[in-house]
């Protein structure tokens, strides 16, 4: 029985240049977890930011060395005595139980609570599987979650931030739900987000969003959705027509002052929600998702694949925040079983 693992970790807060490949104990199985052998983990902006300690705070159950990584693509190799529903040999795409104290999807196992995995579709690669499930949850429940309210088709909806991992999804997910959609992104990134559907791609470095929004949406939007962060958009209130709505993603380094802003938008008549990735929902939504791409009508972003030993490579291109689509690290790779 393997009692070790292979992991990208840090033994202390800091820079990329933390990462080791070091070997660590397997996971241990509760009742509700299965345990994936991981062929692909994704990398999402919130790793950069916990491995430089900004979230120090909400990680009391972690010890180090640390391994990181929220996301994973894999085959299950065991499962607990509560979580029957999954087999040996199960193709799956998951979260990880890295809030609650455990290792992260950095390493050659992970072990994840039943709720946060699902089956990976037939013609589905573990790289792209990999690249799901933080960005296509979260973009899946702004779309769609927020207060309960689905999106209505005809509806205006703005992305900020739309060729990124969550933008590249939400996109996506409003085309799909019959929305005319605005972003924004760079020049380099403008043919990339008409390719996934946007009908107003504004180049946030060179046009005024606002000139732009107010022509296409006279009477203001129905939906922003704001991957970037407070201040990306001026006076945001001002976009959205009376009773619209502002999902902003809580990116936990540049959120300004949530309270202050949430009544401001009150005053004005229009919702703004702060917005976290919902932890229970996360099997559920993942299955949904994973159907819209199996029948063709969501597509996959770009996924740009570094090896485990790349990691530092890695980490330093997501924090710079330019990523096209999705990282992920290779640990197996493409298993067959
Ligand atoms: N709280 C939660 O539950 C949760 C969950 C998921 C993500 N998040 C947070 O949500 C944020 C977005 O995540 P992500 O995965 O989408 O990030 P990402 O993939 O790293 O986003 C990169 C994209 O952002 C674009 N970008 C950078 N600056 C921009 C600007 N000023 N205006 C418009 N676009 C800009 C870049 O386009 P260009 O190269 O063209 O500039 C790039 O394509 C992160 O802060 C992340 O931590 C929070």
């Amino acid at each position: 029985m393997i009692k070790t693992m292979k992991a990208a970790a840090i033994k202390q807060w800091g820079s990329a240049n933390e990462f080791e490949i070091i070997d660590v104990p397997l996971p241990e199985l509760a009742d509700e977890d299965i345990l994936v052998k991981v062929a692909y983990a994704g990398v999402n902006p919130a790793d950069w930011k916990i491995r430089a300690g900004f979230l120090s705070d909400f990680l009391v159950n972690m010890t180090f060395p640390c391994v990181v990584g929220l996301d994973g693509a894999g085959i299950v190799v065991a499962t607990g005595s509560n979580a029957g529903e999954f087999t040996q040999g199960q193709r799956v795409l998951c979260a990880t139980n890295f809030f609650h104290g455990k290792p992260g999807a950095y390493a050659e196992y992970l072990v994840v609570n039943k709720r946060k995995v699902t089956s990976i579709p037939e013609h589905m690669s573990f790289k792209t599987a990999a690249a799901i499930p933080t960005a296509g949850v979260t973009a899946w429940q702004a779309v769609f979650a927020a207060e309960k309210d689905a999106l209505q088709t005809g509806q205006k909806v703005f992305i900020n931030g739309a060729s990124g991992g969550i933008g590249s999804f939400a996109v996506q997910f409003a085309k799909w739900a019959g929305a005319d959609v605005a972003t924004t992104c760079s020049d380099t990134n403008l043919s990339y987000v008409i390719s996934l559907g946007s009908d107003l791609p504004i180049n946030y470095k060179m046009q005024n969003i606002h000139t732009e929004i107010n022509k296409w949406a006279p009477q203001g939007v129905d939906l922003i959705i704001d991957a970037i962060g407070a201040g990306s958009l001026g006076d945001v209130f001002a976009l959205l027509k009376p009773g619209g709505r502002l999902v902003s993603i809580a990116t936990l380094n540049a959120d300004g002052d949530v309270q202050r802003d949430i009544a401001e938008a009150e005053k004005r008549g229009v919702t703004k929600i702060y917005a976290s990735i919902n932890g229970e929902q996360i099997g559920k939504d993942l299955e949904t998702i994973v159907k819209l791409m199996a029948s063709g009508k969501v597509v996959s972003p770009p996924v740009e694949s570094f090896e485990l030993d790349q990691v530092i490579q890695a980490h330093k291109k997501i924090e710079d925040g330019h990523v096209r689509g999705k990282l992920v690290l290779s640990i197996f790779g493409e298993m067959h079983i």
